[in-house]
């Protein structure tokens, strides 16, 4: 095994355990390209402020190309990590120069600045995540925009609402996620590369240089803080621990309209498996697996914050196991989010389904109460009637839109034709015009806000 810190080491037995515990390599293969790209920057640095010169620097600079052209397979394995592989990689290509590299940084702000960098090249690829499912959010809204289906309080029938209502609810969702990734490039926009082992450097390195190449916002103020902290790997499993969650509850709701007591919706074959057993079945697997793996952002989470707060300051090897951690969780956001815009996309839903669900359902109960309070009968007492009015059609095994007038009057001498023909679901829906209400006018605006906030590059804006 080759290591960079051979000088004040013997060989000794316990090596081979020692180095198979402690290695990441196969990890960190993952940011092979920020950690070359990193050098890259710090190699440029070096040249520009005279601690190299310039014909040192070209030749890092010519080599670290080629290692970065030549991919991850060409490094040497026998090593502990990917600064090491590098490194020596570097020294097969350009001789005892490649030493020269490690002037005023070490392995500590290199892998503090990897990991920073991975994230935020890592945003824009989540970004497009969301965006993609918002696309199909926003189709299927559109073309729902009118199709009724029961709105839920405690997973009871409460009021009929628009299956596009219902997406467009699931699209203002995730343009929250997408908007929290804004925080997540303040939290990873300082460059901690330069700032050593922990204490800073006594060359005279320039910073703000490497900090700009390599797109941060600035260098870190404080060496011990930069090659510290890891609170920013939290921020952004955060965010991918509210797409899962918000993931998990649509993969829910998938899978009971996908059951023949819903019947919401059919999703294709290839959104669906079969059983060895049973040659009828279509099993909702994909939404069931988002489901499942949602926990793992969060068991992520809790596992770095457990592994945080023992920490003094300074670097600790401890913090070599947030990357495979994250990396996992990451992993399964994109393909979580990616499984769900599939099936969004083609989900096809049966609106005679949902229409005959609220057939006799009673939730236009609420619209009964407000149309006798419109006619002045104080709410309290328009509530009372109508629960009265469920009662009776419950007895009589019907529903409230099938009352008549007359029946109604016995109810209410206030009834009226406008009071029997509130009573269907498709006026309920109707009249909720209210700003953000699932009435049609409100949908449409809601459609027209979202389609912008879809077309604009990333997520500037929540709403306005
Ligand atoms: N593999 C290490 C990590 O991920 C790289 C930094 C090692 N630094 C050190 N002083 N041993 O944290």
């Amino acid at each position: 095994m080759r290591k960079l810190w051979g000088g004040v080491f013997g060989e000794g037995d316990g090596e081979a355990f020692a180095v198979a515990f402690g290695e990441s390599l196969a990890s960190d293969l993952t940011f092979f390209a920020e950690d070359v790209r990193g050098s890259m920057a710090h190699a440029r640095m070096l040249a520009s402020v005279g601690i190299l010169s310039p014909e040192e620097g070209e030749l890092l600079l010519a080599g670290l190309g080629q290692i970065l052209e030549e991919g991850p397979q060409r490094l040497p394995k026998d090593v502990e990590d990917i600064h090491t592989a590098v490194e020596v990689r570097l020294g097969e290509l350009v001789g005892d120069v490649a030493g020269k590299l490690h002037t005023a940084r070490s392995r500590n702000d290199q892998v503090a600045t990897d990991v920073r960098l991975w994230i935020r090249g890592q945003l824009p690829v989540l970004e497009a995540g969301i965006k993609a499912l918002q696309s199909g959010l926003l189709e299927q809204a559109k073309k729902h925009a009118d199709t009724l289906m029961p709105g839920v309080t405690h997973q009871q029938h409460g009021q009929p609402i628009s299956l596009g209502f219902h997406f467009l609810a699931l699209f203002f969702a995730f343009q929250r996620h997408g908007h929290r990734l804004g925080w997540v490039a303040e939290s990873t926009g300082g460059c901690p590369l330069g700032s050593a082992a922990l204490a800073g450097t006594p060359f005279g390195i320039d910073r703000a240089m490497t900090a700009t190449e390599l797109g941060f916002d600035a260098p870190t103020p404080n060496a011990l803080d930069g090659t510290s902290d890891r609170s920013f790997i939290l921020d952004f499993l955060h965010v991918s621990n509210l797409l899962m969650l918000d993931l998990s509850r649509m993969a829910q709701e998938f899978v009971l309209w996908t059951t023949p007591e819903f019947g919401y919706l059919r999703l294709p074959d290839e959104l669906t498996t079969g059983s060895s057993i049973m040659p009828q079945k279509r099993n909702p697997d994909i939404a069931e697996l988002i489901r499942g793996k949602s926990g793992v952002p969060l068991g992520a989470y809790s596992q770095l914050s457990m592994m945080m707060k023992g920490l003094v300051l300074g670097y600790n090897r401890d913090t070599q196991e947030d990357k495979p951690a994250m990396f996992q969780a990451h992993r399964m956001t994109l393909a979580c989010l990616e499984g769900m815009t599939r099936m969004v996309v083609a989900a096809e839903f049966r609106p005679e389904r949902m229409r005959a669900a609220i057939h006799g359902d009673f939730s236009t109960a609420t619209d009964l109460a407000d149309a006798l309070a419109a006619k002045g009968v104080p709410f309290r007492e328009a509530h009372e009637i109508a629960g009265k009015a469920v009662r009776f059609c419950l007895e009589a095994g019907i529903g409230l839109e099938d009352l008549s007038l007359e029946q109604l009057k016995g109810f209410s001498e206030l009834a009226d034709e406008s009071t029997v023909s509130a009573l269907t679901p498709e006026s309920s829906r109707t009249r909720r015009e209210s700003q953000g209400g699932t009435g049609p006018v409100a949908v449409r605006s809601q459609l027209d806000l979202a389609q912008s906030l879809l077309e604009e590059a990333g997520f500037t804006r929540l709403w306005s």
